[in-house]
């Protein structure tokens, strides 16, 4: 069956097309504030000019007509409300006016749902490391559970704001993994773990501090690095012993981090656990990963009526059923 698959939840409005068989098509715009962080109105304001000729792009690539689409998935939340409500618009319009079934998604269940697809994970403790949002999930019990997650900000967030205060514009991490290849000095900044959750806005605040006092911004990005980071693996590492599981997955843009790569591999190959990574290419938001969502959500019986769809901000993995997932240890 062909899914279309509307994501919106922040910065990206993206539109994928797949079936079962392959990805037809993934075609993202993302919004990128001239200054400071993401406006939620602005970032709204993009994908209002953008959303058409996102779904026009992909149902081109795809090579389809919009009557062959068998069904409509977007992103319901969580997320910036102003962004969610221009998603959730379109794609409500595009079921009603092609008469097909639409699905709201939860976006982190994109996330995992795409990984799983494209690097052959069956049942893994998932990090999942994005602007907003930061845990450890693993399916148990019919449903993915959060295990552990930050307890303030994202380390997106963290790193991203870090950047800005450093002059380097949105999205800041791809610049802070350069910078930090030509750190030498490691930086003592608060490594803060408890049990499963994390925090990272102690963190943020000592980098800042570095940086007013003129510590080189490689050395404190390679320290931001490799303490954020440790304290991950550190987590994850809990969550595989505790859950009983045997592969890890990591998704969401922070995860595109080739030194987090390298360090969560090294975590898995000590305690005998396959790290499988999501491509790179639907690691940051993307319209595949909701279509890949819905198809599974789809199939496993999950209907939703127009009036079922409205946005959930707030919306938690663990809020939804995923019955279509075997766990390995069952
Ligand atoms: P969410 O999934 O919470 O809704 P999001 O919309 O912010 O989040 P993504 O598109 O998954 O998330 O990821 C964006 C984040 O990934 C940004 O914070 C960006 O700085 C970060 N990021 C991208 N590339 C890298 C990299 N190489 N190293 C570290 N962080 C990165
Ligand atoms: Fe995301």
């Amino acid at each position: 069956m062909i899914v279309l698959g509307l994501e919106g939840t922040a910065h990206t409005i993206s539109c994928g097309i797949l079936d079962e068989n392959s990805i037809m098509a993934n075609v993202s715009s993302m919004y990128k504030p001239k200054t400071g962080g993401i406006h939620p109105t602005q970032a709204a304001a993009h994908h209002v000019d953008k959303v058409s000729e996102v779904i026009a792009k992909a149902i081109e690539i795809a090579g389809i007509k919009p009557s062959d689409i068998d069904l409509v998935a977007f992103s319901m939340g969580p997320g910036l409300g102003p962004s969610l409500r221009v998603t959730s618009t379109a794609a409500r319009t595009l079921a009603v006016t092609l008469k097909r079934p639409i699905i709201g998604v939860n976006h982190p269940l994109g996330h995992i749902e795409i990984g799983k697809r494209l690097s052959g994970a069956q049942d893994p403790v998932m990090l999942y490391v994005s602007g907003g949002n930061t845990q450890v999930i693993a399916h148990l019990n019919g449903r993915y559970r959060v295990l552990g997650e930050t307890l303030d900000i994202g380390i997106g967030n963290m790193i991203d704001k870090f950047a800005r205060y450093a002059g380097i514009p949105f999205p800041g991490g791809p610049e802070i993994e350069k910078l930090a290849k030509d750190g030498r000095k490691l930086l003592t900044l608060p490594y803060s773990v408890k049990g499963m959750d994390t925090s990272f806005s102690g963190i943020l605040t000592s980098a800042l501090e570095y940086l007013k006092k003129g510590e080189p911004v490689e050395d404190i990005s390679f320290s931001i690095q490799e303490t954020a980071f440790s304290m991950l693996v550190e987590v994850l590492e809990r969550a595989l012993y505790v859950s009983g599981k045997d592969e890890v997955l990591m998704a969401g843009g922070v995860a595109l981090n080739n030194r987090l790569r390298e360090m969560v591999s090294e975590m898995g190959r000590e305690v005998d656990a396959t790290t499988y990574m999501t491509d790179k290419n639907y690691c940051m938001d993307n319209g595949a990963m909701i279509a890949q969502a819905g198809l599974l959500m789809y199939k496993s019986g999950i209907r939703m009526n127009i009036e079922d769809t409205s946005i959930n901000p707030r919306y938690r993995i663990d809020e939804v059923d995923a019955p279509w997932v075997i766990e390995k240890n069952v």
